[in-house]
């Protein structure tokens, strides 16, 4: 890789770096991204965590581009989601916007573990605070090993060895997600309303399994994230 910079020279190295970086030329702003994650603030929280019921689903660290392609899809109504769709309307946030929020949602980090209370710098607030954004998916009914092999065979290509997605296929996170959110989208891949692969449409991978196997592999998720 570095013979091959050299080679282009730093100016040549510079452009295919930007190039690379950002295919449409955009660069996201994440301040306007995190002003605008204050509407979003509203239903899916601060650190956009979601809701423990799974209501809200978990947004951050989300692949960015996964985040603006739902925005799309929820624009489009090609996904359903009523509660969403008026804040996310073309005149109120034009393409480069939903570019600016999603990358700063990706970019949120969440802790799966508060530190150890340390009794010289303890400070309730602080504690409250760091108790908000931690998110530890709680352990969901189910086999964890059976779940844990299907779930390599099955979806690990994909979703990641342990569930944490991955950026550069845009496909989500399934560990670090609330459970009950992953079977209602569950419901929604077997009744053809959402679409697994977009590049096979009809193919309904999620009709392939039971509710037993399901249950096993979202147990496995469950521990996954500890
Ligand atoms: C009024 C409440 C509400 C507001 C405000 C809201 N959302 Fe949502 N959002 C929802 C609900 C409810 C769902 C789950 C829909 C479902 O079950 O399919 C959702 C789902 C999503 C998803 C899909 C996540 C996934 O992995 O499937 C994304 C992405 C998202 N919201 C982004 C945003 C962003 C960005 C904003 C701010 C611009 C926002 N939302 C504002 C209610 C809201
Ligand atoms: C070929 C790659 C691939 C495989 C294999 C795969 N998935 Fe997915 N999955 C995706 C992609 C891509 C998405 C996002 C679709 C979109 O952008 O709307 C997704 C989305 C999901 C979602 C919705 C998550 C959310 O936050 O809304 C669930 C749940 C899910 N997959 C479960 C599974 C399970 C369980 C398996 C194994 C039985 C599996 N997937 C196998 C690619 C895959």
């Amino acid at each position: 890789m570095i013979s091959f910079f050299r080679k282009l020279g730093p100016i040549g190295a510079v452009l295919l770096l930007a190039l690379n970086a950002h295919a449409d030329g955009y660069e996201p702003d994440l301040q306007i991204g995190e002003e605008i994650n204050y509407v979003c603030a509203g239903c899916h929280g601060e650190f956009a965590q979601g809701s423990k019921n799974g209501e809200y689903p978990r947004l951050a660290a989300q692949p960015a581009d996964y985040l603006e392609r739902q925005l799309l899809l929820f624009r489009e109504r090609k996904r359903p989601n009523i509660p969403m769709l008026e804040h996310i309307q073309e005149q109120q946030m034009p393409a480069s916007e939903l570019k600016d929020v999603s990358a700063y949602i990706a970019s949120i980090e969440l802790p799966n573990k508060l530190p150890p209370i340390d009794e010289s710098t303890y400070n309730p607030l602080e504690r409250l605070f760091l108790a908000k954004k931690t998110i530890n998916i709680p352990r969901a009914e189910g086999d964890i090993e059976t779940g844990r092999r299907q779930y390599q065979k099955e979806c690990g290509s994909c979703h990641g060895r342990t569930g944490e997605g991955d950026d550069k296929y845009n496909v989500p996170m399934l560990s670090g997600q609330y459970t009950e959110y992953l079977w209602r989208q569950v419901e929604k891949f077997r009744e053809g309303i959402l679409i697994h692969d977009p590049d096979d449409p009809e193919f309904r991978l999620l009709s392939l399994f039971t509710d037993k196997e399901l249950q096993d592999m979202f147990a496995w998720l469950s521990v996954a994230d500890d």
